[in-house]
């Protein structure tokens, strides 16, 4: 390469290559919906539901606008408000913690594993204590799938029947991903997802979905989905949402999910590569006995104090990194006044010092990947 050339910029996530592999599949959905014009509840949506409970398990699969509304929707329709507790982590994305806050009811933060980066069961536990005392009635957990990998379902479960609480799963990183040859989307009450472009199954816009095995809490979810409606449409039997998926996104997921299992091969095969090559420098992610992950996020470890370093260094190569989360949920602003498990969450502050995500989609081809590994163990040796 020229010295005076600036090196060719990665992508962190490829969309436009993606799209190139479709080629005209999405494009063809796309026009068909612009032809019967059903943009609302079209065919194409309960279609992508079928097609979506064929792909994890689930009985019943509800779609929506976002992961968020995911989310919201299932604590709208337990009725969780004021005076409730939801346990759930604090190194997560905001949302986990938001709907619940939204709703009047307070999260309750616990740590997370250091290795695996999900729900710790015993700080878990102790978040459960926390709330009673503090007068709350615990009544969820939202365990999160962080960055593709299942959290420890079975103990979770453990603790959520021994303690009445429902368990909502927060998918939204990790649909595809497998607990004891279970897909996510069959454990518990609830597991909810998110289709943003990002994600390892993304949509062209906003969208999410709802899994149950639940028929009655499937059709509650239903009517939340569009204002609360009852049987007569003018009849609203509770308070709901606007959150449907459009019909658009709806098509366009149809044909992605078609070719998203040869996808999450190449993810892994990608994300056992890096851990290979770049096992001796950092901590590479380790996936727990027992379960796949999708590999949302290919997030290594490095020592506090040298990530800055390495992502200006690797900034320069033209190689992109993220930092997922700089900031535990506890310690940022709209959350800092809600109530920790007993010990402070020490994982979790730790992790947002020393984590750094790397460029990971399936069309990462080996030349590429060669150069970002090659970029990490240049600017870590200095
Ligand atoms: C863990 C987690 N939960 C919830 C969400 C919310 O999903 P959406 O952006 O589709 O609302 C996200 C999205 O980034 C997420 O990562």
């Amino acid at each position: 390469m020229n010295k005076h050339t600036a090196p060719r910029v990665i992508s962190f996530i490829d969309v436009m290559g993606q799209r190139q592999i479709l080629g005209r599949k999405t494009d063809t959905a796309v026009s068909r919906v612009l032809q019967h014009c059903q943009f609302i509840n079209g065919p194409e949506v309960t279609q992508l539901e079928a097609d979506l409970a064929a792909f994890t398990g689930a009985k019943h699969v509800v779609a929506c606008a976002s992961g968020t509304d995911a989310l919201l929707m299932v604590l709208l329709a337990k009725g969780i408000g004021p005076g409730d507790a939801v346990i759930c982590p604090s190194f997560t994305f905001c949302a986990t913690g938001e709907v619940v806050a939204l709703l009047g009811a307070t999260p309750v933060f616990a740590d997370v594993d250091s290795e695996t980066f999900n729900i710790d069961v015993a700080s878990l536990k102790s978040a459960i204590e926390v709330a009673r005392r503090a007068g709350l009635q615990p009544k969820a957990v939202i365990p999160v799938d962080l960055f593709g990998q299942p959290a420890d379902h079975d103990a979770i479960a453990d603790i959520a029947r021994a303690e009445n609480l429902f368990v909502l799963d927060d998918a939204a990183q990790s649909f595809g991903a497998t607990c004891r040859g279970k897909k996510l989307g069959t454990f518990r009450l609830a597991t909810a997802t998110s289709f943003f472009p990002a994600k390892p199954l993304g949509c062209y816009g906003d969208g999410g979905a709802i899994f149950t095995d639940d028929a009655e809490f499937a059709a509650i979810l239903r009517s939340v989905r569009v204002h609360g409606q009852g049987s007569d449409k003018y009849d609203n039997v509770r308070l709901g949402l606007t959150a449907r998926l459009d019909t658009i996104q709806a098509a366009i997921l149809i044909e992605k999910l078609k070719i998203f299992p040869e996808e999450i091969i190449a993810r892994d095969r990608v994300a056992k590569r890096y851990n290979e090559m770049l096992a001796d420098v950092c901590i590479v992610p380790r996936v727990a006995t027992g379960s796949t992950s999708v590999w949302a996020q290919y997030t290594i470890r490095v020592s506090k104090g040298t990530r800055d370093a390495l992502a200006t260094q690797l900034k320069a190569e033209g190689i992109p990194t993220t930092v997922y989360y700089p900031k535990p949920l506890h310690h940022q602003t709209a959350y800092k006044t809600f109530p920790t498990a007993e010990g402070g969450l020490p994982v979790s502050e730790t992790l947002s010092h020393e984590v750094i995500s790397l460029p990971m989609h399936a069309y990462l081809d080996e030349m590429t990947q060669d150069r970002i590994v090659e970029g990490v163990r240049a600017a870590l040796s200095r």
